[in-house]
């Protein structure tokens, strides 16, 4: 009989926890689809299109159809993937220009306005007041395109990205792109966004929505980004499984991402926005545009950080001891035909010499295993010769923690990296740009070195306190 009391006890017990779980998991489905505003992409997380003056490209907009980025506004809202020449955005700026300064025309009328009024545009607006500036501010803008031109140098460029269905999808600069669309503007200068890159920045967004299953059109738009390589689909595929059987690393398939959409789906031992925040380091310390920078990428691995640059115009040379390594990266510029020069090599101050002169060097979680192998003054030679040799040094090392870690007392990593730097190189400007967090639990920080006047900075990004 107790035994019979103890089992109901426990089945009563269970299927109210049940219940409870279900209603919470309701009432929060409820309260996201009730808000179902857009929230800002976070720039924090991955690389920021806002503040990268990369070199730009230009394209006919009537050359092939253009669909919305990703919204991450539940389905019921969303414009996720869909033409963008019937957003709200377009019907807009056409209504706008049609009006011709029309005093009867009333912008409160418009699908755009009564959006951002609820919160439903891909944009941080809610209310009255504020859709009633968003609007004034866009008619704003289309005038000023109208009067003086789309001048993306100093506004900020449309960013359009490939998808594999041969479209254009745009990340950036919509009411820019609008407004041209309605001007009746074709060829234009945009920045051809990197679809790695792209994902990367709205990886976070993609992971804090709930449920994911109401936001399923900004994961399908998500899933077309990139550009296909079809002529080499099949060497790829074969690239991409001896990859996967060589076992590189100890959890994943590689140490950090092949920027390129195939290799997509091979897992990194690496926390997957590292590589895009040192990347936007290295952007920011290079005054944003690396077209035709001579780059040296030392302990480059698989070559995330040569391949991106060279993606952007940068004449990129990786060093890697590893053959293993070294025999995948050559392999890569074949099948895309990049122009980055990979040598299997180990670090020496001589080759640094035989390299000559360069206008970026990288050396990310590498100086730590040269001086386990050759000792400090090695390490200190081969910083030296990278001052005399390098413009500019971006730079982390692992201190405190992980293998081959540098030591110091807990607490003053900063500075100890800070005095190796200054007392092994010949850099007079020594900045802490940020700080990485490669396997989650650890802290690197990113240092940026230079002779004084020798390379301009993105002041917007150096100015404020990075670590
Ligand atoms: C921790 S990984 C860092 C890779 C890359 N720099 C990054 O941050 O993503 C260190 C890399 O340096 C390479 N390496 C270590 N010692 C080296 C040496 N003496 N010469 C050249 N490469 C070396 C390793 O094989 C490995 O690929």
């Amino acid at each position: 009989m107790s035994n019979f009391v103890s089992q109901l006890a426990v089945r009563v017990k269970n299927k109210a926890k049940r219940l409870l779980q279900g209603t919470i998991q309701r009432s929060r489905q409820w309260v996201h689809l009730k808000r179902a505003q857009y929230q800002p992409l976070n720039n924090e997380s991955g690389i920021c299109y806002q503040s990268v003056r990369d070199s730009l490209t230009q394209v006919n907009l009537l050359a092939r159809p253009i669909v919305n980025s990703m919204d991450f506004l539940p389905d019921r809202y969303s414009f996720s993937g869909m033409d963008f020449s019937d957003s709200p955005h377009v019907e807009f700026a056409h209504a706008y220009l049609k009006s011709g300064n029309d005093p009867t025309w009333d912008y409160t009328q418009s699908r755009y306005y009564q959006l951002a009024k609820a919160g439903r545009l891909p944009f941080p607006v809610k209310g009255e007041c504020q859709a009633r500036m968003r609007c004034q501010q866009f008619i704003w803008m289309i005038e000023q395109i109208k009067r003086h031109g789309y001048q993306p140098k100093r506004f900020g460029a449309i960013v359009l990205v490939d998808t594999t269905d041969s479209k254009w999808m745009v990340i950036n600069g919509k009411h820019r792109l609008a407004a041209l669309l309605a001007l009746g503007e074709k060829n234009v200068d945009v920045f051809i966004g990197i679809e790695n890159e792209t994902r990367a920045q709205f990886r976070r967004m993609s992971q804090s929505v709930w449920p994911p299953s109401a936001y399923s059109l900004s994961f399908q738009a998500m899933e077309t980004l990139g550009k296909l390589n079809g002529e080499k689909a099949d060497e790829i595929q074969q690239l991409i499984e001896q990859i996967k059987k060589q076992k590189l690393e100890t959890w994943a398939n590689i140490y950090h991402p092949l920027p390129f959409y195939e290799f997509g789906n091979l897992t990194t031992q690496v926390a997957p926005d590292t590589p895009y925040q040192r990347l936007q380091m290295i952007l920011d310390a290079a005054g944003g545009d690396v077209q035709d920078k001579r780059v040296l990428d030392l302990g480059c691995n698989l070559g995330f950080y040569s391949f991106s640059l060279a993606h952007r115009g940068a004449n990129a040379i990786g060093v890697e001891m590893r053959e293993d390594y070294h025999g995948i990266s050559k392999k890569v510029v074949e099948l895309y035909n990049m122009d980055v020069d990979f040598r299997k090599d180990l670090l020496t101050p001589e080759l640094i010499d035989d390299i000559g002169d360069v206008d970026i060097t990288l050396c990310f979680s590498m100086i730590q295993w040269v001086i386990e192998q050759q000792g400090m003054d090695y390490g200190k030679a081969i910083l030296r010769k990278i001052s005399q040799r390098s413009k500019l040094l971006l730079f982390d090392v692992s201190v405190n923690h992980g293998a081959a870690a540098l030591t110091c007392p807990r607490g003053q990593e900063i500075i100890y990296v800070q005095n190796l730097l200054a007392d092994a190189t010949d850099y007079t400007d020594i900045q802490c740009v940020g700080k990485v967090h490669p396997y989650d639990v650890d802290t690197r920080f990113v240092f940026a070195c230079r002779h004084p006047g020798s390379v301009p900075q993105i002041q917007s990004s150096l100015s404020k306190p990075q670590c």
